[in-house]
Parts: structure tokens; sequence; C-alpha cells
């Protein structure tokens, strides 16, 4: 079957060889905390020094990495795809828009982003927000939180995703141990509206059951090789 369109799901592995970490690593932390403790709203609520200096370490963090292969392998799919194609990445990090990817969603919103939980805009942000910065919006000081969606709030363009998912005829998901929904539920959804699955992941993740192919290996070399074969 020829393909046309195409949705590309990423997750913290496609950036684990730039040197950020991953989340679900094999001590179970991430960056020394457990994920409940720093990526919820009741964290925010309950320490809102200790988020915010979180959450600051890591956006400081971007400006000493570099996108890598797998990110600049599937920028170059985004300029020379001729069919439908929608990158959703998982990921808050700026590596896939550094590399040059355009038909990219943030469904977990971004480090780069901060939303004024008085007036309700969401600004672009470089800087630190633990020192309580005025609202560029409302002017009110310390109510940027970072925009970044937590455990238990709603992920952002799941609609745009799922007519994407309904149009695809391959749906490729790379470097995400399929532990988190909405995102882990995208394979079926496409399966469903019968779109062919693959899936390229360091090692078996909890979704490889899903995909009609897994293949093995570090997303450097995986993604690389697998945009080679779709730009042929
Ligand atoms: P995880 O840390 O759960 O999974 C990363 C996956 O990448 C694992 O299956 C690894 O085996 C794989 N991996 C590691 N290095 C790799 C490499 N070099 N090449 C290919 N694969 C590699 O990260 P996510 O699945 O992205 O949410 O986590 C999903 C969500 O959980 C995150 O978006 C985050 C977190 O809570 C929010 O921050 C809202």
């Amino acid at each position: 079957m020829e393909t046309r369109n195409i949705v590309v799901l990423t997750g913290a592995g496609i950036s684990a060889e730039s040197g950020l970490a991953t989340f679900r690593g094999p001590d179970g932390l991430w960056e020394g905390h457990r994920v409940e403790d720093v990526c919820t709203p009741q964290a925010f609520a309950r320490n809102r020094a200790l988020v915010q200096r979180f959450y600051d370490e890591r956006r400081a963090r971007l400006a000493e990495v570099e996108p890598n292969a797998a990110h600049e392998a599937l920028a170059r799919l985004d300029s020379e795809w001729r069919g439908e194609l929608l990158i959703v990445t998982q990921n808050v990090d700026d590596l896939h828009e550094r590399a040059g990817a355009r038909r990219l969603l943030h469904m977990h919103g971004e480090l780069k982003s901060a939303w004024c939980i008085a007036c309700g805009i969401r600004t672009r942000w470089e800087a630190s927000l633990g020192d309580g910065p005025d609202c560029p919006g409302c002017g009110k000081a310390a109510t940027l939180r970072p925009d970044i969606v937590w455990f238990g709030e709603m992920p952002y363009g799941m609609e745009r995703i799922d007519a994407a998912l309904a149009r695809a005829d391959l749906f490729v998901s790379i470097g995400t141990s399929g532990a988190v929904y909405p995102a882990a539920g995208f394979v079926q959804s496409a399966r469903h509206y019968g779109a062919r699955t693959l899936e390229l992941n360091l090692e078996r993740s909890e979704g490889s059951a899903y995909f009609q192919e897994t293949r093995l290996g570090a997303a450097g070399t995986l993604v690389p090789d697998w945009v080679g074969e779709m730009l042929g």
C-alpha cells in the first residue's frame, strides 16, 4: 500500500543521545525526583519553589544540548515529504524545532513557554520563573507557571492529533515507553483507523505488542535509516 500520510510520535528516548535524561530510567527517578513530586498540579500547589526550580533547571539545560541525528532526520522528512506529516512530541524540549521541524505539535507543552494562572495567556519564555517575574499580559507578579501538561491535565492538540491519525497510512513511535496515556493509546487508534504501525525504540516497550513492527536500537541510528527508506 502506498504511504502518503504519516504521524510520528516521539518521546524522551529521541533526546537521550543529546544528553537529556529520560523519565523512566533504571533508578526510576527523573533528575533525582519522583515524577509525581514535580509533574502534578498538586506538587505545584504544595511546593511551588521546588517545581519552579526544577523546570528552571531543565529550561537552562536546553542551552547546553544540541539536536541529534534523529531530530535532524525527522526535520529532513518534514521538509521533503510531500504527503501529510504530523510530528507529535511528548517532549518539552525544543530540539525538534531547533533541528528544523515545522509540522510539529508539543502535546505535553514546552519548557520555553510560560502560562499565567491569573489571566491565562501563554507567552514565550527563556528565562527563569522561580524568581516570580511579572506576567507580560496582566502585569501581576509570580503568576506564571511552566506551560507543561502535568498528570491530571489535558494534553494539547488532541482533536488535531486524532484527525491526523484518522488520515494516516503509517504511524511511527520513536523513543517512548508507552507508559503514559493518551499518547500510549495512539498506536491502537492508528490501527483502528487502518494505518500500519512501526516502533523504533532502544528496547521493547509497554506498547510493543500493539505494533506490527518493532525495530530495536538507538534513535540516532534507527531514525535516519527509516527516513532514508521513506525518502528513497
Ligand atoms: P520514558 O522515559 O518513559 O521512555 C523513554 C523510552 O525511550 C524508553 O522506552 C527507553 O527504552 C527509550 N530510549 C532511551 N534511550 C533511547 C535511544 N537512544 N534511542 C531510542 N530509544 C531510547 O519517556 P516518555 O515515554 O517520553 O510527561 O515519557 C512519557 C511522558 O512521561 C513524558 O512526556 C513526561 C512523563 O511524565 C510530561 O512531562 C507531561
